[in-house]
């Protein structure tokens, strides 16, 4: 997301209260056996991290064990706030390898960097733990596959943070669209808008106290440290995340999945730049993002079209709506939101508009308890898990395929059984990429 509002401790801990905290808790989100208290580690204890922990730990099936993070204050803030909810005292952690090791927990969170999400899951589900990691699943689209193959082998249940799936208006969205209410679908323009203009260089920093930069960056290249990069605003350097194609693309192009039961498009094609933000600069003493400022990505499914679009300037009050969906059909335009739920706009102008709210938990406007309930479910009572690796690597897939088209100003032609790219070595190269020294690409 584009704005990343800092984690008020009050906040979090009124919304916990509100939740149930760690005490009373709605009988339905309860795992199979109340009395079984997982224990779980948090890795990558930053804004959303502390959101996904805090509905594992209103769910009441969690011992929070161990909390891992590369900033020892983020690491104090939040054992700070899980004693608080819940009593627990859980070590702190700077290297997830070494929480593993010494933890063996059942069950991990992971919450840092998309650049990271690779490597802890495998590490993550080979020490046996089941994993609620979040979106998208890899940085590029062969670490997806290993995260794919490593929790096939291990068995575990690993659960991706799409929670759009299982968030109720999005599930009436789709019934509604599957009933034929909306006709044939030929087109689906999915889009996340937001404003910006000329981006000005930031000054780089010394690195804050108590952090790790060099295992912040990690497998990915090592940038001198800038505010802008941490916290959250990482998202914008292709480094570590896929700008705002990898951030908010994955959730509407996994909702396109959902409706259309299709597994992957034929043919993908993107284009997008940064004429508005202005060239990228990385300095020894400044740096700007990189991420383009707007960008147009084209999948080709058989039997519709399906084209993203992201701006990040040119904010305005004649686009009705800054996020979401529109499937076009014979029957007419539903839109499915965010905060503003889904709309339906017949094309019998004569017939009623037909909407629903959108029933979201505040402040940060998601689903997490209910697919974390899912995600116990999955554990607990072995049922296919909504979000489930398989699924949300197919959906992450999509952006990360965007992005390389993007970068070789190319159409793709993708084989999505074989996950290859047809004719195109040089794309091809881009599904993986190289690791700094001292890590390895995961096979
Ligand atoms: N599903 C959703 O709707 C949704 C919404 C927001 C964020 N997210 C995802 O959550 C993840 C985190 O996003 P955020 O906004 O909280 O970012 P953030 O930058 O606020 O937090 C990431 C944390 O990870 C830590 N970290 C970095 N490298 C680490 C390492 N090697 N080991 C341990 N900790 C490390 C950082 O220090 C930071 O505290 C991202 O993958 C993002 O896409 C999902």
């Amino acid at each position: 997301m584009n704005v990343i509002p800092v984690q008020n401790r009050r906040r979090f801990l009124r919304d916990a209260t509100l939740l149930g905290g760690g005490f009373g808790v709605a009988p339905f989100l309860r795992a199979a056996d109340p009395a079984k208290k997982y224990r779980t580690a948090l890795i990558g204890c930053g804004w959303w991290g502390k959101n996904i922990l805090k509905e594992a730990i209103a769910s009441g099936s969690v011992k929070v064990v161990a909390l891992c993070d590369v900033g020892a204050n983020i690491r104090e803030v939040a054992a700070e706030q899980v004693t608080d909810l819940n009593g627990d005292q859980p070590k702190s952690y700077n290297d997830y390898r070494e929480m593993l090791e010494k933890e063996k927990p059942e069950i991990v969170i992971i919450a840092t960097p998309d650049h990271w999400h690779a490597l802890q899951t495998i590490a993550a589900v080979k020490a046996g733990a089941h994993v609620f990691v979040e979106k998208p699943t890899g940085h590029t689209v062969n670490e997806s596959r290993a995260m794919l193959h490593a929790a096939r082998d291990s068995g575990r249940v690993v659960q991706v943070g799409l929670h759009r799936r299982i968030g109720p208006h999005h599930v009436s969205g789709m019934n509604f669209l599957k009933s034929g209410a909306v006709g044939d679908v030929g087109m689906v323009r999915i889009f996340a808008h937001g404003g910006g203009g000329r981006e000005k260089p930031s000054r780089n920093t010394d690195v804050p106290p108590g952090m790790d930069w060099d295992l912040w960056c990690g497998p990915a290249p090592k940038r001198a440290f800038n505010p802008k990069l941490h916290p959250g605003g990482w998202r914008q350097f292709l480094d570590y995340g896929n700008g705002q194609l990898g951030d908010w693309g994955v959730h509407w192009l996994d909702q396109v999945l959902l409706w259309s039961g299709e597994k992957y498009p034929r043919r993908v094609f993107s284009t997008g730049g940064r004429p508005v933000a202005g060239p990228a600069v990385n300095s020894a003493t400044e740096q700007t993002t990189d991420a383009p400022d707007h960008q147009v990505a084209v999948y080709d499914f058989d039997g519709f079209t399906c084209v993203w679009e992201h701006r990040r300037f040119a904010e305005n009050n004649a686009e009705k709506h800054g996020v979401g969906a529109y499937f076009y059909g014979t029957k007419g335009t539903l839109h499915i939101g965010w905060r503003d739920g889904w709309t339906f706009h017949p094309s019998d102008r004569n017939a009623p508009v037909v909407h629903e709210d959108s029933q979201l938990q505040e402040p940060d406007g998601h689903n997490l308890k209910l697919l974390w309930a899912d995600f116990m479910a999955s554990i607990t009572e072995g049922k296919k898990a909504v979000a489930a690796i398989e699924i949300a690597h197919r959906s992450s897939v999509l952006p990360l395929l965007g992005m390389i088209s993007l970068r070789t100003g190319r159409s793709l032609q993708w084989d999505g059984d074989r996950e290859q790219i047809v004719g195109d070595p040089e794309a091809s190269k881009l599904l993986s990429r190289p690791y700094r020294d001292g890590w390895v690409y995961p096979a």
